[in-house]
């Protein structure tokens, strides 16, 4: 059966009937075409999926479109700045070599957007926790951890820690 859903998808309003089986992963992806959104596992074990549903990361293969109905949502897509400018965390990835096939990427960045957003001091060993939910093939993932490391920092000494 079919639902009109509302919801913000990077800042722009945006209406859509839904099947009610649709995956957010689907939508974003297919329909909207927002293919920073990766199939992997389509299970909700691999992270390529991740997006921002409210400013959390969630696995959007497993998340239902009508779930999202009313709430904001943001890909990689969202992130550009006005002139299309790449964001620091992105920056951080591509400097700190954490990028090899990129199939993994979109789904880590939105989780380091959810994790800056807190603006907490990780450890390593705490951002190892923080994307353990993400496969990576190719890196090893010590170029990742250095990205997360760096953005973390940077963020953590422009704003402190919050409340
Ligand atoms: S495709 Fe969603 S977690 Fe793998
Ligand atoms: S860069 Fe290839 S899967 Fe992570």
């Amino acid at each position: 059966m079919l639902k009109i859903i509302h919801m913000t998808v990077n800042g722009k309003e945006t209406e859509l009937a839904v099947d009610e089986r649709e995956s957010l992963l689907d939508t974003l992806r297919n329909r909207l075409g927002l293919t920073s959104v990766k199939k992997g596992c389509e299970v909700g074990e691999c992270g390529a999926c991740t997006v921002l549903v409210n400013g959390e990361a969630i696995d959007s293969c497993i998340y239902l479109s009508m779930w999202a109905d009313g709430k904001s949502v943001m890909t990689v897509e969202g992130l550009k700045g006005p002139d299309g400018e790449l964001s620091p965390i992105q920056r951080a990835f591509i400097e700190e070599a954490a990028v090899q096939c990129g199939f993994c990427t979109p789904g880590l960045i939105m989780t380091a957007v959810e994790i800056v957003g807190t603006g907490k001091k990780y450890s390593r060993e705490e951002l190892k926790k923080l994307i353990a939910g993400h496969l990576c093939r190719c890196t090893g993932y010590e170029n990742i951890l250095n990205a997360m490391e760096r953005i973390v920092e940077e963020t953590y000494k422009v704003c402190g820690e919050k409340a």
